[in-house]
């Protein structure tokens, strides 16, 4: 186990009805609120107006910019950020998935920079950086999947030049996340899907590394790993059944909030290498990993055979002769793509309607910047970017 040093602010305010508290924790921060959101899903499932009601009753003044699109773009954060000058408003409340979640920490941050800087150019293009401060940010979260709520990264999409790139800092970490799994009830069955795969993948970039004698977080990763694939199925049958989605979202919060990588390097070459399908075919980000993990593992696993095969036996319950562990390893393969389809899942980018014709530009798009290579488990250049992609066809 490497050292480490492990801190998260992020206040959980969790369960039924915990919606009425965003106005008295946001009233800690602040006085006028950036209310970000989406497409209009909270318009309908009720989550619109009981944040606005709940602000209001704290005295607030609310300003709001909706709009933001899965795989959210640069162009309405910057609109946000002129917005966010133009009314000084102190506080950012992202109220929606994990797109919403990371268009409002750029705001956040975009809002404090020099006029000499640029959130895009200078931040998340560039390899080395320091966001030295934000404005404080809240979080009403409905959708269990990408774990912004209390991550420290932000995701974000140039669509004018087809590039999708994060940053990563303390400083955007939320103030508080509420998280009231009913608010999940109103998700189509395909988002729940690609929300319990985008967590199945925070846990598996985790798991696979190269540092040895870190057996809690082993264990940890697969009890949560385990949670998802069998909440996740039962979410999908069971819509309005509290439990199964409960389970679901404090699973997605743990699987990305750093608590489970401390001591360790994580992977994160998948993400990495779907993070240019998304932004070149808008695919959701959940799919994408679902068709590129099965063949990132079977392009890599030879760097530690043993890993492996503890994933397969532990995470999966594969049960066959350890003289065989090949054999092993592609049961376990076998049995996260049976998972992935029997959520919904596609698990080649033929299932997804992507064709083979681009492979070369997205594994070079992916070096576009200052990166020298990708993952840590195996450290990846274009070449096997490419040949990752050519497994998944
Ligand atoms: O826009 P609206 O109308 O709200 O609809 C959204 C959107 O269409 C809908 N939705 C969300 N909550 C709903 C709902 N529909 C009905 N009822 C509800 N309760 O779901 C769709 C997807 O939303 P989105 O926010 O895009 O999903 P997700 O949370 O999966 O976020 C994906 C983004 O997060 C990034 C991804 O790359 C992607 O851009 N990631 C961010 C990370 C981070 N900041 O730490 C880490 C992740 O690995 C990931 O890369
Ligand atoms: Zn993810």
């Amino acid at each position: 186990m490497q050292n480490f040093s492990y801190w998260n602010p992020s206040r959980i305010i969790f369960g039924k009805g915990t919606m009425s508290e965003v106005g008295k924790e946001t009233a800690k921060w602040g006085k006028k609120v950036l209310f970000h959101f989406g497409g209009g899903s909270i318009k309908k499932n009720g989550v619109f107006d009981a944040v606005t009601a709940s602000l209001k009753d704290a005295g607030l003044q609310i300003v709001y910019l909706g709009g933001v699109v899965p795989n959210p773009h640069l162009s309405l954060v910057r609109e946000g950020i002129e917005l966010c000058k133009k009314e000084h408003v102190d506080f950012v409340l992202a109220v929606g998935g994990g797109s919403v979640i990371d268009s409002a920490k750029a705001i956040a941050f975009g809002a404090k920079l020099p006029a000499s800087q640029d959130v895009w150019n200078d931040y998340y293009m560039k390899a080395d950086y320091t966001i030295a401060e934000a404005l404080p940010l809240g979080v009403v979260l409905t959708i269990p999947a990408a774990g912004s709520e209390s991550s420290t990264g932000s995701v974000i999409t140039d669509a004018e030049h087809g590039l999708k790139r994060a940053v990563n800092s303390e400083t955007l970490i939320s103030k508080f996340a509420v998280m009231d799994p009913q608010t999940n009830y109103s998700l189509p069955a395909y988002q729940t899907a690609c929300g319990a795969s985008d967590i199945l993948a925070h846990l598996q970039e985790r798991y696979f590394t190269t540092v040895e004698h870190n057996d809690l977080s082993d264990r940890l990763l697969e009890a949560c790993m385990r949670n998802v694939i069998t909440n996740a199925p039962l979410a999908l049958q069971y819509p309005d059944e509290y439990r199964y989605r409960a389970e679901l979202m404090w699973t997605g919060t743990i699987a990305h909030n750093n608590l489970l990588d401390r001591g360790r390097v994580g992977d994160w070459a998948t993400h990495d290498i779907e993070h240019e399908l998304s932004a070149l075919y808008d695919i959701a980000h959940g799919a994408g990993l679902a068709i590129l993990f099965p063949a990132w593992m079977r392009y890599v696993h030879k760097v530690d055979i043993d890993r492996f095969v503890q994933y397969a036996t532990r995470v999966w319950n594969v049960d066959l002769p350890l003289s065989d562990k090949e054999g092993i390893i592609e049961e376990a393969i076998l049995r996260l793509q049976a998972f992935y389809k029997r959520i919904g899942m596609p698990t080649t980018l033929a299932d997804a309607g992507i064709p083979g014709d681009k492979l070369r530009f997205m594994a070079e798009n992916a070096f576009v910047g200052e990166r020298t290579h990708l993952g840590n488990f195996q450290k990846l250049y274009v070449g096997d970017v490419e040949k990752i992609y050519r497994l998944a066809l």
